[in-house]
């Protein structure tokens, strides 16, 4: 309820806020409220055990009772009665005290038979009250009743008048065990012993009932024809015996009964039925009172003895008059009791209703207050939200005017730029005629040829990216506009094939067309569409290594052409794959950079034709591009749609098989070239690099005087460098298969290739990068665009330097070591034997038999082998080794003697010391202080 007042409401303050307010308010007043109310009483249960309830006498002790109950209302009263039956009142007690009953009030049938469990209820700290009839023990708190001995001995005396002191009697008594019968039999018999001419003539049980009494002594009456007076024990019994003589003709005796109650034994002796009764009160309303007070815990006396008094003609009118007042005032108390419940109901209505009130108007007040402090917050915030919002409009207006000017600057450098790239063509083109006139000179010698056909491929690479650049231009300021005519795209495509026919042949690449139509007529831009097919095609062969295939697949499908350009190349990384058509992606290869462009304006080119093209890739196994040009003009629009021109198409698929073909031709002849002019030089040097016109270059540059040998990637280099053992490396950093650092690694961790000298030579001049290679023991690092002079005399100094690093270890050895004369297998012979010897030098157990086994010959070849190149004994050869090092660390290193022994494989110093002084002819020490 409070979460929807604060909902309607529509108050900013939170709901949890409010209700923090709000309920210790409401909680706070009906607390208050609930403190002007009186204190109430506790709650007590009485529990009533009558013995009979179907007289008079016991109806009126029930009334009574009530009437005073009405004046107690915190009291529960549980009413039970036995029907004269005392097991049964027995039970009825039990059950009492098993509903938790706070006290008893017994009037019990008979005193034995009840006795125990009054005693059980008593000491369980029950109060008991005995009404009327007693029990057999004092266990109890109270007794509450008229005196039956003094009541017996009243109509004793009251006999004794009637009868002047002589007659005889009969007695009728109540139930024989019960109390009242025993106490007012004794009363009566005391009175009248004193007075020997009264006689008791017989005794009656007539069980306190008005029918068992009038049974009994109607059997008897006829025997005591001379009786003068009948005691019964009460008046119901007492109108018996009257009703007896009514219907018989003896004389009535004078019949004394006992109770006394105004509509019976009084109005029994005002009708002259019976001659008098002893008042005998109930007890029911003392009874209650003292209940009350032993429950609030008040003292009460123990035997509460009631009054009583004769009634017979004498005073019965006045007796019935009193009791006709004492009804009136009952009633009377009665209707005002009923009054002042209905005034205290009508009290209560509207004390809940006042309440009612006042907590609205405490809640009215809150939720006013609230609703204003409300009100108060958010005006206070909309006024910060205006401020924020034109805050916020204010950097708008600044982004807008910010955009504005990067939009002009960026055009501004695009124009720059396209102008720039159109510049370019020009001197491009200057440099291309003269250039084609210098090749056609049939006197250039090799090497010039060569070089002129690097210059001119790499011109027509720069021309192709210029056009790239500018078409791009084109189609970004929306002016590359389609004219499309019918071609028929198997000629299309073969035309275009047909320029990579010679390129295929020499790299003896598999290079077909495939189709099953005979003809597929597709309206194309002719202009764009080669280029997107030569651009494919030349990528295909730049990624496709000799001896693969590249196959174009022609099909018809669904309203659309599918041409599907397929090779086993080296396939390209997922990441690539997601990139392929990104104007700026940079591949994984440096050498892949170009095809960015070109595959991002085959995308554009194709897009415009409102085709598709799609590219499938896997690493190291191939790529395959898929076009789809729908066929039909229904597609275009009509500004879209030309007449063919034959000759500019002509004209066009010349340039673009120059420009897209030209540098895709020449390695081949150039390695061809170099074999034929290849001669026995000293060293010889791996250049491991992906980029065939690099590599191509530097085979160029450094053939004339070292042994070139080349790889393109990888495992090709891996194979190189075992088969050949060359004397210095040059490698890429980025090459496919493996990259340059798994390399140097490699080479560096194996004895036949560790002592090799490696230029690691890359575009990427991150300083990571050179740190990277250094730790993988790299010799040097060079970066490009490098200056080949400095490449040179780098190669020199490391190849000098090994060499004095050689001489160092073998400086004694004999002269015909030197390798000018030694052929290529004999070379890698001796560097893979020299350098397993070197590498174990610190091996005291490096022997003939493990160079055997590693190099994988027997000890005779061994012998033979070194003996006839280097005209030494192989032992002998290791100790001049180890003695070499050991002149080489004396002289240039500070370790002590030792150390020299044991890094140069002798077991001590002592031996170490004495083959060295055999040997050199002086002491290590005498040596080192030379
Ligand atoms: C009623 C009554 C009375 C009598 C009393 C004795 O049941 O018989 O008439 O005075 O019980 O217990």
């Amino acid at each position: 309820m409070i979460r929807s007042f604060s909902t309607c409401f529509s108050l900013r303050l939170p709901c949890r806020s409010i209700t923090r307010l709000f309920i210790p308010a409401v909680l706070a007043l009906l607390c208050l409220c609930g403190c002007t109310g009186q204190k109430t009483p506790p709650v007590f249960t009485i529990g009533f055990s009558q013995c009979v309830e179907s007289d008079a006498w016991r109806k009126t002790m029930l009334e009574n009772m009530k009437r005073e109950l009405a004046f107690h209302p915190n009291i529960n009263f549980i009413y039970r009665q036995a029907e004269g039956d005392s097991r049964k009142q027995v039970s009825q007690v039990k059950e009492l005290l098993q509903k938790k009953i706070d006290l008893l009030i017994i009037s019990p049938n008979e005193a034995d038979p009840l006795t125990p469990v009054v005693e059980e209820a008593f000491s369980k700290g029950i109060p008991v009250i005995v009404v009327d009839r007693k029990i057999s023990s004092p266990l109890y708190t109270a007794y509450v009743g008229g005196d039956n001995y003094e009541i017996g001995k009243m109509a004793g005396q009251y006999a004794v008048n009637a009868l002047k002191g002589k007659g005889k009697i009969i007695e009728v008594t109540g139930l024989p065990k019960s109390s009242p019968a025993i106490e007012r039999h004794k009363g009566f018999s005391d009175a009248i012993k004193n007075y020997p001419g009264l006689q008791l003539i017989h005794m009656v049980n007539g069980e306190w009932l008005n029918q068992t009494a009038k049974s009994e002594f109607a059997k008897i009456a006829s025997q005591y024809p001379d009786v003068q007076l009948v005691f019964a024990h009460n008046d119901m019994m007492a109108h018996g015996i009257y009703e007896v003589y009514k219907n018989s003709k003896q004389p009535q005796p004078a019949i004394i009964g006992v109770d006394g109650l105004p509509n019976a034994g009084m109005l029994f002796v005002s009708d002259k039925k019976i001659t008098a009764t002893m008042l005998y009160p109930t007890g029911g309303e003392e009874a209650i009172r003292i209940a009350v007070k032993i429950l609030n815990k008040q003292h009460v006396v123990k035997e509460n003895l009631l009054q009583t008094t004769v009634i017979d003609s004498t005073n019965v009118r006045i007796m019935q008059l009193q009791a006709a007042k004492t009804l009136s005032q009952q009633q009377q108390i009665e209707r005002q009791q009923t009054m002042l419940a209905e005034q205290k109901r009508i009290y209560n209505n509207q004390r809940t209703f006042v309440y009612i009130l006042v907590t609205s108007l405490v809640l009215s007040i809150i939720l006013g207050g609230l609703a204003f402090y409300s009100l108060r917050e958010n005006r206070k915030i909309s006024t910060q939200l205006q401020q924020q919002n034109q805050e916020i409009l204010d950097h708008q207006a600044q982004l807008v005017a910010m955009s504005a000017k990067a939009k002009a600057a960026n055009e501004a450098k695009v124009n720059f730029f396209t102008n720039i790239s159109h510049e370019f063509r020009t001197p491009l083109t200057l440099i291309l005629g003269p250039l084609e006139e210098l090749l056609a000179n049939s006197r250039n010698n090799y090497s010039t040829g060569q070089t002129l056909t690097l210059i001119q491929k790499n011109v027509l690479r720069l021309l192709r990216l210029m056009n790239q650049l500018m078409d791009f231009r084109k189609i970004e300021v929306d002016k590359m506009r389609l004219k499309a005519s019918e071609n028929d795209l198997i000629t299309f495509v073969a035309d275009i094939i047909q320029s990579y026919k010679s390129i295929a042949q020499k790299r003896s690449i598999d290079l077909r067309l495939i189709t099953k139509e005979r003809q597929l007529p597709v309206w194309i831009d002719v202009n764009m569409m080669d280029k997107v097919i030569f651009n494919l095609l030349s990528n295909a062969f730049k990624f496709t290594k000799d001896n693969g295939y590249i196959h174009i697949y022609i099909s018809r499908a669904d309203n659309n052409a599918i041409i599907k350009i397929e090779d086993n190349g080296v396939g390209m990384s997922a990441d690539a794959i997601a990139h392929a058509f990104d104007v700026f992606y940079q591949g994984e290869y440096e050498n892949y950079k170009g095809s960015g462009l070109g595959l991002a304006l085959s995308k554009e080119l194709i897009t415009l034709h409102k085709g598709t093209i799609r590219v499938t890739s896997e690493k190291w196994k191939g790529t395959s591009f898929e076009i789809r040009l729908p066929l039909g003009t229904a597609h275009l629009a009509a500004g879209e749609i030309v007449e063919e021109q034959a000759e500019t198409k002509q004209a066009v698929l010349y340039e673009h098989e120059k420009i897209y073909t030209a540098d895709l031709t020449t390695e081949t002849a150039v390695s061809q070239a170099t074999e034929e002019t290849s001669i026995e030089k000293e060293y010889s040097i791996l250049i491991i690099e992906d980029n065939a016109d690099l590599r191509q270059f530097l085979v160029g540059k450094l053939s004339t005087q070292y042994e070139i040998l080349q790889a393109d990637n990888g495992q090709s280099a891996l194979q190189q460098a075992f088969d050949n053992i060359p004397d210095l490396i040059i490698c890429d950093v980025v090459i496919p298969g493996k990259d340059g650092m798994a390399l140097t690694s490699i080479f560096k961790n194996d004895f036949r290739t560790s002592h090799i000298p490696i230029v690691l030579l890359t575009a990427k001049t991150a300083m990571e990068q050179q740190i990277e290679g250094m730790k993988n023991l790299a010799d040097t690092y060079i970066t490009k665009p490098f200056n080949i002079t400095f490449l040179q005399q780098t190669i020199k100094s490391l190849l000098s330097n090994r060499a004095r690093l050689k001489e160092h270890f073998t400086g004694e050895l004999p002269t015909n070591l030197k390798t000018q004369t030694i052929g290529k297998s004999d070379r890698k012979f001796i560097n893979e034997f020299s350098a397993f010897v070197e590498s174990n030098l610190s091996n005291e157990e490096l022997t003939v038999d493990t160079i055997c086994k590693q190099m994988g010959i027997s000890r005779v070849q061994l012998y033979r082998k070194v003996k006839a190149l280097l005209d030494i004994n192989v032992n002998d050869y290791i100790l001049n080794t180890r003695l070499q090092k050991a002149k080489y660390l004396l002289k240039n290193e500070t370790f002590a003697i030792g150390e020299v022994a044991s890094k140069t494989g002798f077991s001590s110093s002592a031996y170490f010391s004495s083959v060295f002084k055999t040997k050199v002819g002086m002491t290590p020490k005498e040596f080192r202080e030379k």
